[in-house]
């Protein structure tokens, strides 16, 4: 991808959290965004600020991810407004936190609909036009849940789980091509995803994320983990077993909590 001054970049869930610190940090690069997300009087303002930083162009729409023609509107929309799609940021999702047998049926179906079908229904919208051009990055945003899941967020982290091996099966379907597929997995991050929940001990700012996914979008070669502390990822294979323990047991004892 290289040069992002002038990109057509494309952010879903931009409104609050990684999605807006992203957009911003695409906006100093001088890109040209489209923004959506449900509250749009949020995403104004983010707009606002996205053009005050150096974006050349900014256009929100409303869109939930999770209502497949709303989430292909949205593509409609950008490709009407800047013909052509250079980056797509799949960043739009939720989380549900509690015993997989007491989470709600229709919280089970929102959830998938929007962390996995949603970055479908945009990624099948802006794939045409990208794989015309022979160009384009897509970069999925999952989580470290998405590759080792974590107890009291079943179906959270099976929806990262899933949104990890679309996107690697994705990018082998599309090798040879001149589009790419990237996976950014962040760790416990300062967002709107942890309102009703206590902050843990260790968090990162958006901005970190966000800056991963710009260098992402950059140079699409492999995936980035980004997590609060230094090389703790490496121990994840050996400590994994042990990490599930200690977990189950701090989420115990914090109760749980939900956000839809
Ligand atoms: N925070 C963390 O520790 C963490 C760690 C790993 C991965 N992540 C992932 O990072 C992504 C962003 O989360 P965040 O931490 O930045 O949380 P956040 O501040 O709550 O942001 C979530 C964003 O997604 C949007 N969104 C939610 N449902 C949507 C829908 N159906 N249609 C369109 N937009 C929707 C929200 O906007 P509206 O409500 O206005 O629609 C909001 O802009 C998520 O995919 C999350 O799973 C977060």
């Amino acid at each position: 991808m290289g040069r992002l001054r002038g990109a057509s970049v494309l952010v879903t869930g931009a409104s609050s959290g990684i999605g807006e610190a992203t957009a911003l940090a695409f906006a100093r690069q001088g890109s040209r965004l489209a923004l959506c997300a449900r509250r749009l009087d949020r995403l104004q303002s983010v707009a606002e600020r996205c053009r005050a930083a150096g974006a050349v162009a900014v256009t929100v729409r409303r869109a939930d991810v999770s209502r497949r023609a709303e989430a292909q509107a949205f593509v409609a929309g950008a490709l009407g407004d800047f013909e052509r799609v250079d980056v797509l940021v799949n960043n739009a999702g939720f989380g549900w936190r509690g015993p997989l047998q007491d989470m709600p049926p229709e919280q089970v179906e929102a959830l998938f609909a929007t962390n996995v079908q949603g970055l479908i229904w945009t990624t099948q919208a802006v794939l045409p036009g990208m794989l015309e051009l022979n160009s384009g990055v897509i970069v999925n945003v999952a989580s470290v849940v998405g590759f080792r899941a974590a107890p009291y967020s079943a179906v959270y982290s099976a929806s990262k789980h899933a949104v990890v091996g679309l996107s690697h099966a994705l990018r082998g379907e599309l090798s040879g091509s001149g589009v790419k597929v990237t996976v950014v997995y962040p760790g416990t991050t300062d967002t709107e995803f942890f309102e009703n929940e206590t902050p843990g001990p260790l968090m990162q700012p958006a901005s970190a994320v966000a800056a991963a996914i710009v260098r992402a979008a950059r140079r699409p070669r492999r995936d980035v983990i980004m997590v609060p502390y230094r090389l703790a990822h490496l121990a994840e294979p050996l400590f994994g077993g042990l990490m599930d323990h200690l977990i189950g047991g701090f989420r115990r004892r914090q109760g749980r909590s939900a956000r839809p």
